[in-house]
């Protein structure tokens, strides 16, 4: 399901499954509602847990079956935390807690300014036990990787040491931010596209994520 590029530095996983690559074919169309946006991010988020999860620890316990005692499986390690960037990671949320009904979540607000692309943080509220869990940053895009780098850095200033990122689409050059700032952090996304605009918008992407999850413009 998932092809690993092995980087020199953190790990980016690109979630290929054939059912995420159709989703996310409708929710770059133009043509695409709000309603239809929202409903088809929801159901990529929860396909992307099931990646993004594949690698946490298991124990094995003893449990009685209708037929017989068995050893068996269950999930063991951190606990998971959500931490969506306000406001379009927001829209990734619901689906991942599907998966992972258990896991608390933290909200960052970040603004990317128009003119200069730098992000500005507005908000955060984090879980009281955040720092021991294992913490999972979520936007759809991964543009110049300001934002997503912000909010990383803001977790590890909050003393929270494991993180990973999960975005819908990435441009290299986000990628690459990320790498740089945080090689402890793996980032899994659905595709990776061309390249960056004079506007810092992901080429061809999806457009304005927010926007488009929200019905503003
Ligand atoms: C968008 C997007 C990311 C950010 C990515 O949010 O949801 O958070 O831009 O760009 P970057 O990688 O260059 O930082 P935006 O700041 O537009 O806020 P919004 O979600 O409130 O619309
Ligand atoms: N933020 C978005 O919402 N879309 C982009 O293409 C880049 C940043």
């Amino acid at each position: 399901m998932m092809k690993r590029e092995e980087e020199a530095l953190s790990r980016l996983v690109i979630c290929d499954h054939p059912l995420i690559q159709h989703k996310l074919t409708y929710i770059r169309n133009k043509e695409t509602n709000t309603k239809d946006f929202r409903e088809l991010v929801d159901e990529v988020a929860t396909l992307m847990a099931y990646e993004i999860t594949r690698d946490i620890p298991l124990d094995t316990i003893t449990v009685q079956t209708p037929v017989a005692e068995t050893r068996a499986k269950i999930v063991s390690g951190r606990m998971l935390g959500l931490v969506p960037i306000l406001r379009a990671g927001l829209g990734m949320v619901d689906g991942i807690l599907k998966l992972i009904p258990s896991a608390k979540v933290g909200h960052i607000g970040l603004a990317r300014d128009h003119e200069t692309l730098q992000p500005r943080e507005y908000y955060i509220n984090l879980p009281t036990d955040a720092q021991s869990r294992m913490l999972i940053v979520i936007d759809p895009m991964l543009a110049t990787g300001g934002s997503a780098n912000a909010a990383i850095s803001s977790l590890k200033n909050n003393g929270c040491d494991q993180i990973k990122l999960m975005c819908l689409i990435a441009a290299p050059e986000g990628v690459e931010a990320v790498q740089a700032a945080h090689p402890d952090v793996d980032i899994y996304i659905a595709a990776m596209d061309e390249r960056l605009n004079e506007k810092g918008y992901i080429v061809p992407g999806l457009g304005d994520a927010g926007d488009r999850m929200f019905g503003t413009n």
